[in-house]
């Protein structure tokens, strides 16, 4: 019966094929290889989403907590420009350092901004430059439309990134209220420092990073970046 059934079956094939059944059997068997070959050169879409989901948890990894450095020098600063993983991605801004860690697409090794780390990029920012001698922090000479943007790019790393630091500046400077201090103290005895006569000393920014400006209390004087500077060339004016 079975038998019957199966040739049957056999000549209806032939009949509307024109091909035996061991052909049509023998062409099946080859396009099943042929699939198997070709989508071996192509990520299932199983292992396409296993590498997604895998990439998706790297860079959504639990980052460790911003870890508060207190004062560095700029040396220091150097060893958190991501080539070593272990440590935080840092950058900093008008002497301001931020953990940029969440964004290490950017700033991380082989990142569009990876020149930027574990530097103070202040000056490369205001004039939107990349070039090696504008990677500083010294923001001395610049023209009232630099010192915008460079507001504007340190209101936005304020309100994205978490302060952890500020950057210890070699000689200090007086270019602000948080130094009227030293003005005051120096004044009468020494010439209030010559920020931007050369550009050996780096001159400390605005509201001076030191101690006691902590995140969160620095939009206010920020603002007053570019007052101050203009403040201290008056300062110098009054005395010449
Ligand atoms: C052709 C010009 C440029 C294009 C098309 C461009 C494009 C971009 C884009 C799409 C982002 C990502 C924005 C986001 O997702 O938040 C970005 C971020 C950034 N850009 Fe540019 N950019 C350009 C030039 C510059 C220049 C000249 C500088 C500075 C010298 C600069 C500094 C930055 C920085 C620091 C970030 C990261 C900000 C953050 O941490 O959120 N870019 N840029």
């Amino acid at each position: 019966m079975a038998l019957q059934q199966w040739d049957a079956w056999k000549e209806s094939i032939i009949e509307s094929t024109g091909l035996s059944p061991a052909t049509i059997f023998t062409i099946v068997a080859l396009a099943v290889a042929f699939y198997y070959a070709i989508s071996g050169f192509f990520p299932s879409s199983d292992h396409a989403h296993h590498q997604r989901s895998r990439d998706f948890e790297e860079q959504t990894q639990v980052l460790p907590p911003p870890v508060q450095l207190g004062e560095v020098t700029e040396d220091e600063l150097k060893e958190y420009d991501g080539s070593d993983p272990k440590k935080p991605l840092l950058m900093a801004i008008k002497g301001q350092i931020y953990d940029v860690s969440q964004s290490r697409m950017f700033y991380g090794p082989g990142g569009p901004y990876a020149l930027f780390a574990g530097k103070d990029a202040s000056r490369a920012l205001a004039k939107l430059s990349f070039e090696e001698k504008d990677l500083t922090g010294d923001i001395s000479g610049l023209g009232a439309f630099e010192l915008d943007a460079l507001q504007d790019w340190e209101y936005k790393f304020m309100s994205k990134y978490v302060k952890v630091g500020t950057v210890k500046q070699a000689v200090p400077v007086n270019d602000g209220q948080a130094n009227d201090k030293t003005i005051e103290a120096t004044d009468g005895e020494a010439k209030p420092a010559e920020d931007d006569a050369s550009g050996s000393a780096k001159p400390l920014e605005d509201d001076g990073p030191s101690k006691g400006s902590e995140a969160g209390a620095d939009a206010p004087s920020e603002t007053a970046a570019a007052e101050s500077v203009v403040k201290s060339e008056a300062d110098v004016d009054k005395k010449d």
